[in-house]
């Protein structure tokens, strides 16, 4: 089975949703085996495969190559494509054009877009021309060097209110689920409670309705620290290291390739 949109939409309330990033076949065909029905294509790659130091320099072909690359090494999952920044904030219409092309080029079954009540209008007019829509607040990556950094967002009672203001936005102009990332638990339970679509945090507490984490954080493949609330699974940094390791070993010392491996 396909997963839609609105299929993840009906499982608030059933069941709690996983969510992980992949960025291209391999890392997608693995999220897939495992079974979890939405990936997203994070503009992350930015940082975990790209060797950039933030998102803000991720564009739209980059997005458009890994999310293409996903699309084609996924079966069941929801496929998700990060805008990327500029590619939407600009006016609707550019948003509208450039959320086609991740339909229509990459094979995407939904777009995800950062922003609350300012991006209501975009995101009816993506819905409304038949492109589903995961909205994102709370912590924006893409708006780190107005928020000053990547700090917890809706500390205070009048930011609490404000995320309130943007979620409900969100919900209203159409969007089939939200990301909430970097809350405090008690307020990302407050507001998983106020939405009737689900919430997938990331570092929003276990009272969302999902969660979603980066591939390559959740397996330890960096090598890099990781925020507090990623959890992980694996240690594959070390594995990987090893297993090079070994490899390189065995080539200088001539015991690679060995008979079996030889024709
Ligand atoms: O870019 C990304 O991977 C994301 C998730 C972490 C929510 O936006």
């Amino acid at each position: 089975m396909k997963w839609t949109a609105a299929k993840i939409r009906t499982l608030k309330g059933e069941r709690k949703i996983a969510v992980l990033t992949a960025y291209d076949a391999l890392t997608a065909s693995l999220v897939d085996g495992a079974d979890i029905p939405m990936v997203l294509v994070g503009d992350s790659l930015g940082m975990t495969v790209l060797g950039y130091e933030t998102t803000l320099p991720v564009g739209m072909d980059e997005m458009l190559h890994h999310t293409a690359a996903v699309s084609r090494g996924v079966e069941h999952a929801l496929v998700v494509a990060d805008m990327p920044f500029m590619s939407y904030q600009p006016s609707v219409a550019l948003g509208l054009e450039n959320a086609g092309r991740f339909i229509k080029e990459a094979d995407a079954d939904a777009v995800k877009i950062e922003g609350g009540t300012m991006r209501a209008e975009l995101i009816e007019a993506l819905v409304t021309n038949g492109i589903p829509v995961l909205g994102h607040i709370g912590l924006m990556p893409q708006s780190i060097k107005e928020m000053g950094g990547y700090k917890v967002q809706g500390k205070t009672s009048e930011q609490a209110r404000q995320l309130m203001d943007d979620a409900m936005a969100v919900e209203q102009a159409g969007a089939f689920a939200m990301v909430l990332e970097c809350v405090p638990a008690e307020l990302g339970e407050t507001l998983s409670k106020a939405l009737t679509i689900p919430t997938i945090g990331i570092g929003a507490g276990a009272g969302c309705d999902g969660q979603v984490l980066v591939f390559t954080d959740l397996l330890g493949i960096s090598g890099k620290p990781v925020p507090k609330f990623v959890k992980k699974y694996a240690d594959l940094n070390s594995v990987i290291t090893e297993a090079l390791s070994s490899y390189r070993n065995e080539v200088e010392a001539g015991s690679f390739p060995a008979t079996e491996q030889e024709y």
